[in-house]
């Protein structure tokens, strides 16, 4: 066999190896080269809203390509970038979308932005909060923003230094409000938060109520709320956004992964005016200087317009209840399994516990837990022992019920 020249993503090579081929992706199968048939319970690393091989969204980026491939987004603008920035400040309540191309780079910019706000505004502030078990992806900015842990730790002395909060969950709740009572003296730069679920830090649910304590003192104490919506924006915890939940709103928002469907890459970082405006100059001492090469790509942003034009349908929006509800139906039952612990279901989020405690992403039971779905036909890609699925739009009810039996199974295979 030739060489293999790949070297994969999240990746742990204890010596070089290959892996399945897949051939082709329809609504929620994933279909191998070695026959075998997979359903994909992760969407595609949480990209794939609708399904695979949507036919509106390929249609979509076809007509698109066909028109433009590519433009540079500096002294230019083009229809769809337009028009789905149109559509995003529509549903949301911010004014202005900045466009880049994958969820680190979008959280990155928001970074960025209120980094540079603060200082066109002639202000002192500093102080960088996140939370415990935070992730925002993989770049320099996005990596200090979570702090130290397994991913971020050979790069602890090139990352800048951030405050931590507590997730928030009752558990907590005494150690937050310590925190909490202080931050006015501290006077805050920002709060960067995945809102209601923390994704790669083990879909950690957090505990509505005292995350808008968070927010809303945070606020008081003049901060600006980042709001990483990459994982759960589009409905992924139930509402258009999960910032839509809570009380207090964010005052920058990262999106990417769903925001076109899960079809190309794109990531937006949305702002309000004031923001904005903070950046209006003749000198260019003020400009945000940040770009990418495929800000804006055509492709990407017809195909995100066309995938909001679909959320909008009824049937649509009967999907994503059905599917909660599925969802719904399928945690009660696993509930009842003795060799799943906590047990949790929020949006299109399900997600649960196997084996003993401390969890943690090198559980020695992770790479038994994926090998063994993927023998039953499951594509899970447990995060230690942490097991969840996010399953796209197109998703059966039978499709969910194998993965009951699947789990009824489980504990004799740990
Ligand atoms: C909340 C959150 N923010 C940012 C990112 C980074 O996104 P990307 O992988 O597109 O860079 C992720 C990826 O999983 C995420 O879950």
């Amino acid at each position: 066999m030739a060489v293999n020249p790949l070297w994969h993503p999240f990746t742990r090579y204890e010596a070089d190896k290959n892996f399945p081929m897949v051939k082709k992706a329809r609504g929620s199968l994933l279909y191998l080269a070695d026959g075998r048939v997979l359903i994909d319970f992760v969407s595609s690393w949480w990209t794939i809203l609708h399904g695979h091989g949507q036919r509106r969204l390929i249609r979509a980026v076809e007509n698109q390509l066909r028109k433009i491939d590519h433009v540079l987004f500096a002294g230019f603008v083009h229809e769809k970038a337009l028009l789905l920035a149109q559509e995003l400040c529509q549903r949301t309540h911010f004014d202005k979308v900045f466009y880049s191309d994958n969820g680190s780079t979008a959280v990155e910019v928001g970074l960025k932005m209120a980094i540079h706000f603060e200082q066109n505004k002639g202000g002192k502030r500093k102080t960088i909060y996140t939370l415990e078990k935070a992730y925002h992806g993989d770049t320099f900015g996005a990596m200090s923003l979570a702090g130290k842990n397994l991913f971020t730790l050979p790069f602890k002395d090139y990352l800048f230094p951030v405050k931590k909060i507590p997730v928030p969950r009752s558990e907590n709740y005494k150690a937050i409000k310590q925190i909490l009572k202080n931050l006015g003296k501290e006077k805050p730069l920002l709060f960067v938060y995945e809102p209601l679920i923390q994704a790669a830090g083990g879909m950690v649910f957090h505990n509505r109520e005292l995350l808008d304590e968070i927010l809303y003192a945070m606020k008081k104490a003049g901060a600006l709320l980042l709001a990483d919506e990459v994982f759960t924006g589009f409905y992924r915890t139930g509402s258009f956004l999960a910032s839509d939940a809570l009380s207090t709103k964010p005052d920058i928002i990262a999106l990417a992964k769903a925001l076109s469907g899960g079809f190309l890459p794109l990531g937006a970082t949305l702002v309000g005016r004031e923001i904005f405006d903070a950046f209006l100059d003749k000198s260019g001492q003020k400009t945000f200087y940040h770009g990418h090469s495929y800000t804006a790509y055509p492709a990407a942003c017809a195909a995100g317009y066309e995938s909001l034009k679909i959320l909008d349908r009824q049937k649509t929006q009967s999907k994503i209840a059905q599917l909660i509800s599925h969802l719904g139906e399928l945690a009660e039952k696993l509930r009842e399994l003795p060799h799943l612990h906590e047990v949790r279901h929020r949006g299109m989020v399900l997600a649960f516990e196997v084996g003993s405690a401390p969890a943690g992403y090198l559980h020695h039971l992770r790479d038994r837990l994926y090998d063994y779905f993927l023998s039953h036909g499951l594509l899970i890609r447990p995060l230690g022992n942490t097991v969840y699925l996010l399953p796209p739009l197109s998703t059966t009810k039978e499709q969910l019920e194998k993965v009951y039996f699947v789990m009824e199974n489980l504990n004799q295979h740990l």
